[in-house]
């Protein structure tokens, strides 16, 4: 088959390694690669720590994508780190927010292992006091600036679109019309640090109610994030958001204070009406949607790549991603 991409997100991209990988002729459109969504992302593999009530398929879904990330990294030759999150609660307020979660998971047949505050600091000493928290194993994190980097090695990019048996529409945030309504923008802001006392694993907590997670990169890279605003404008950092992510991750992470401040970035989710994304049929012929990935673009990207490829060469959908869906409307 001669499949189109359009967008070299994580998500285009993956699509596109995947399909080439089957034996298709791939061509991948976009006049700025890897720049959108995909270039701020923290790159959490957190299935469990990202499900909210009400998301519950993303949580089935990530689970499923988790379990292929080891081996599309290692096809790609990038590091997959398996160290769980570590999900904290700064007040009691907080912990009852991570106590709902674990509930949720435990709801779902997911581990967490709930933990005290001394548990808390012996899994990470560089933590502040906080009321308590839980791990959740086998979750993870992967660089998306470097698993971008080694899938554009491996997938040439067109600047402009070259004419196929099929398009993948894979623009995250900006689908074209007739489906540009299905996908809204919400604006995460997200910080790059570089620390000596950095993390062990990935954090996600709430400090005084405001959500915030460190993403450590095992070198000292810490990435912190991420805000979460729909809005009219450009997906500019504000100084309010900055502020923000920094007084509650300081909150957790007091080693923050001395931490080099090297980027702050902001992008635009691409979400959808139900949090799910679009991946199938678009509703007209030849053209497949692979969008709308809200929060998990690239812990999906390989189920995705996986459900487009399937989808292309057998006409399977999975009816939580049908585009054609009633919450996708
Ligand atoms: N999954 C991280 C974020 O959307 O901020």
């Amino acid at each position: 088959m001669r499949v189109e991409v359009l967008g070299a997100g994580i998500v285009g991209l993956a699509v596109a390694e995947e399909l080439q990988r089957r034996g298709h002729a791939v061509a991948l459109v976009d006049p700025r690669p890897a720049s959108g969504a995909s270039y701020a992302a923290a790159g959490m593999l957190s299935p469990a720590a990202e499900v909210w009530h009400g998301e519950e398929d993303v949580l089935r879904l990530g689970t499923a994508s988790l379990r292929l990330w080891p081996g599309l990294a290692a096809r790609l030759g990038v590091p997959v780190r398996r160290e769980g999150t570590l999900l904290v609660g700064h007040d009691a307020a907080d912990l009852q927010q991570v106590d709902r979660q674990v509930e949720l998971l435990a709801r779902h047949g997911h581990d967490a292992v709930p933990l005290d505050r001394a548990g808390v600091r012996e899994h990470e000493p560089a933590l502040a006091r906080v009321a308590g928290g839980a791990l959740l194993p086998g979750e993870g994190s992967v660089d998306p600036r470097a698993v971008c980097a080694a899938l554009l090695a491996r997938v040439p990019v067109h600047t402009a679109p070259v004419g196929a048996d099929v398009t993948v529409v894979a623009t995250g945030a900006r689908l074209p019309e007739p489906w540009t309504r299905l996908v809204t923008g919400v604006r995460g802001e997200v910080l790059r640090l570089r620390s000596d006392d950095p993390p062990r694993r990935t954090v996600r907590g709430w400090v005084a109610g405001e959500p915030v997670y460190l993403v450590p990169r095992g070198d000292g890279r810490v990435v912190v994030g991420a805000t979460s605003e729909h809005h009219d404008d450009g997906p500019v950092v504000t100084a309010g958001g900055a502020l923000r992510l920094l007084a509650a991750a300081r909150e957790l992470w007091p080693a923050l204070e001395r931490a080099e401040l090297v980027e702050a970035t902001a992008r635009d989710r691409p979400s959808t009406a139900d949090g799910l994304p679009l991946v199938g049929p678009s509703g007209v012929d030849g053209v497949v949607l692979a969008a709308g990935h809200h929060r998990h673009g690239v812990l999906l990207a390989p189920l995705t790549a996986q459900l487009v490829a399937d989808h292309l060469e057998t006409g399977a959908v999975d009816p939580a991603v049908d585009p054609r869906r009633e919450g996708a409307r």
